[in-house]
């Protein structure tokens, strides 16, 4: 099981190139289901989740290349063609989706193109118990049979999905996804009430409006869908990684280095600059990205509550909490959407960190410094703020089960080392 080695303190100079976001990527590739006309996705990130799904996607019939078979370096030249003019099945088996939750994005659209779908029910994750009762309930409304059996999702609607009023009684980013690729093929009006303001769903609406659905309210918490009984082939570039440029922002504040963070938009970071900026952090937007670097040299401790978008992302959250580790003063910190996003506290604290939680928040009280030490990756984002704790350490960091890692950041290893860090993988 690969390993991360990391000897900190040493603040890193020099450009990050960002790629794009794992979150878009995902249910853009799943609406490829929702055309038998080809869609190429371009500047798609080369990770885990992303070949997980392209294997789903494959299983169902779907043709799928990339740049015609030669590998490209720099996800802004990869283009991911996917033709999915005959699906031959409509089942996402448990060993697909258990590895990788997302896979339930294809409920929708299987059930707007083929009228049915068998997903096996995601389970849980280190997070949280993580159900789609929400994404089912919306189904329904849409005129969908459901019925649960042997772990699995069998959902049918034999005469088609028919347009209705969706009301999320709390914000769901996948079920928001989920019930719009549904409905951009139901018959009718849909309208869904409390949508997910998300970038990533905003870039998957764009996407299904290019291929002629009708959408209106894009960016706000109500979206009106029209049905239409077709939807065409197109190109679409999905948006740059917000969580990637957040994690290596805070590879600039907590080394105490200057990074610019290429192709980084500020307007998808706005509750991450906000909150870092009074930590002591500065952003300033350039020609070609995000430059990241420490005001007046100290780091101060500030409150955190996460919220959905635009409030601050819970997949930032652990992040932030390590550069608060380091910081002059205390910090809460409140998990607001998952019920068990803090697995990364008792590693942080065999770093020395200095953290109490209580329930759903955490009090960090800053530490003049950490010492490197063997830690364990969690979940995604864990995993990689236990990589900037050990940035800052003094002395070794291991960082094991990276698997982790590979599901959200790419190269990882190789964009830190070429900012000054001293940081490689250790292959078991
Ligand atoms: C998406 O997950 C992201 N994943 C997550 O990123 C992100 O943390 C999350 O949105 C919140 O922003 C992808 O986009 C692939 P939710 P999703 O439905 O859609 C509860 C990462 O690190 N809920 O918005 O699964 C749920 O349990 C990952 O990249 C229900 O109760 O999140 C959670 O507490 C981690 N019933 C809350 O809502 C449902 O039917 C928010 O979940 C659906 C969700």
């Amino acid at each position: 099981m690969d390993r991360v080695r990391i000897v900190g303190g040493k603040p890193l100079y020099g450009e990050i190139p960002i790629s794009g976001a794992k979150n878009a990527g995902l249910p853009l590739m799943a609406a490829s289901l929702l055309t038998n006309e080809a869609v190429h996705l371009v500047n798609l990130p080369h990770l885990a989740d992303i070949s997980s799904m392209a294997h789903l996607l494959r299983e169902l019939g779907v043709k799928i290349s990339m740049n015609g078979g030669t590998f490209q370096r720099e996800s802004a030249n990869r283009k991911l063609e996917l033709d999915a003019s005959n699906i031959v099945e409509t089942t996402a088996p448990y060993d697909v989706v258990r590895k990788m939750r997302a896979s339930v994005l294809v409920l929708g659209p299987l059930l707007a193109r083929e009228h049915a779908a068998r997903v096996s029910l995601p389970g849980g994750c280190a997070i949280g118990t993580r159900p789609v009762d929400l994404h089912l309930k919306a189904m329904e409304q849409l005129g969908a049979k459901i019925e649960l059996t042997e772990g699995y999702i069998e959902a049918s609607a034999p005469g088609g999905l028919v347009g209705n009023h969706v009301v999320f009684p709390s914000v769901t980013v996948g079920g928001t996804e989920n019930v719009l690729m549904a409905a951009v093929l139901a018959s009718g009006e849909t309208v869904i009430s409390n949508a997910a303001r998300e970038p990533e769903v905003t870039d998957l609406a764009h996407c299904l409006t290019a291929m002629g659905a009708k959408i209106e309210g894009i960016g706000t918490d109500t979206l009106r869908i029209q049905g239409v009984e077709r939807l065409q082939g197109v190109e679409h570039a999905v948006l740059p990684d917000r969580i990637e440029t957040g994690s290596y922002a805070v590879a600039a504040a907590i080394t105490g280095g200057d990074l610019l963070l290429r192709g980084a938009r500020m307007n998808l970071i706005e509750a991450t600059v906000d909150l870092l900026s009074r930590a002591g952090i500065s952003f300033t937007e350039e020609t070609d990205g995000v430059r990241v670097t420490r005001t007046d040299g100290r780091v101060r401790g500030v409150d955190l509550m996460t919220e959905p978008f635009p409030g601050f992302p819970t997949d930032m959250q652990a992040q932030f909490m390590a550069l608060m580790s380091i910081a002059d003063g205390a910090s809460m910190v409140t998990e607001t959407i998952f019920e068990n996003r803090f697995m990364h506290v008792p590693e942080l604290s065999r770093m020395g960190a200095d953290i109490n939680v209580h329930g759903a928040s955490a009090i960090i009280r800053g530490v003049p410094a950490l010492s490197g030490a063997p830690v364990m990756a969690t979940d995604l984002r864990a995993s990689v703020s236990l990589v900037l704790a050990g940035l800052a350490a003094e002395g070794e960091t291991i960082v094991n089960r990276v698997y982790h890692l590979d599901r959200g950041y790419e190269r990882l290893e190789e964009k830190l080392a070429r900012c000054g860090a001293e940081i490689h993988r250790l292959a078991d």
